[in-house]
């Protein structure tokens, strides 16, 4: 039986993030527990033109990306290069990806020292893209780098990123433990006063 409805599950995991954010921003977490239903190729492209269109340092753009869909060899070949807590729950996803970055400046052979950072740009625009969708995503830096690179099709300097999985929610309820009280726990967040000095208010 699912243990609390979606519904509940995202009053929970938004409580404590202002109203006044946009939703997109607001109502994103990462779920362990996605539904079967494949994503719409169209909803799939709309993605990664939202990274397309993140910011990069003098406009580079070092992100590249890889997608494989359940049932492709390409998803099973992700689920066996992440860390073994997360394919317990990632094998389920209908799409796994891979994300990295282009370390070398094209044609110039200098290093990018903010291609990760674009990259994170990247990926926050997609996951904001995402839940306007209704689409979820959780990224994961749970895997072994050098199986990452071996599976990466690229050919220049790269780092790898995350790994990801996108789906629609699921019923928690698929979930074992630990896994399923991660997804029913609360979010935090360290106080902005932790974070941010001269913010008055
Ligand atoms: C770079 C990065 C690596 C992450 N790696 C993992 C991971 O390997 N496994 C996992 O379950 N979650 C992973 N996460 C998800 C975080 O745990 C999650 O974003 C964080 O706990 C905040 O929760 P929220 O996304 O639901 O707000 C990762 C997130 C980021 C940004």
């Amino acid at each position: 039986m699912n243990p609390m409805d979606f519904k509940q599950l995202t009053d929970l995991k938004t409580k404590e993030v202002p109203k006044q954010l946009i939703p997109a921003i607001g109502k994103r977490w990462s779920p362990r527990a996605f539904d079967s239903k494949p994503l719409n190729e169209a909803d799939l492209s709309l993605l990664f033109e939202a990274a397309r269109w993140a910011p990069s340092s003098t406009n580079a753009q070092p992100w590249r990306f890889l997608l494989a869909r359940k049932g492709e060899a390409m998803h099973r070949r992700i689920v066996d290069i992440l860390a073994p807590g997360n394919q317990t729950w990632a094998t389920h996803a209908p799409v796994l990806g891979m994300a990295w970055a282009r370390t070398l400046f094209s044609g110039k052979d200098s290093p990018n020292r903010h291609a990760l950072f674009d990259l994170g740009a990247a990926m926050q625009a997609m996951m904001t893209q995402a839940t306007e969708l209704g689409i979820y995503g959780h990224l994961m830096g749970g895997f072994d780098s050098d199986a990452f690179k071996a599976l990466a099709p690229e050919q220049e300097a790269f780092e790898p990123g995350v790994c990801f999985a996108l789906g629609f929610p699921g019923s928690a309820d698929q979930l074992n433990e630990p896994f399923l009280s991660r997804e029913l726990a609360n979010r935090n967040r360290l106080p902005l006063s932790d974070l941010v000095q001269g913010l008055e208010g």
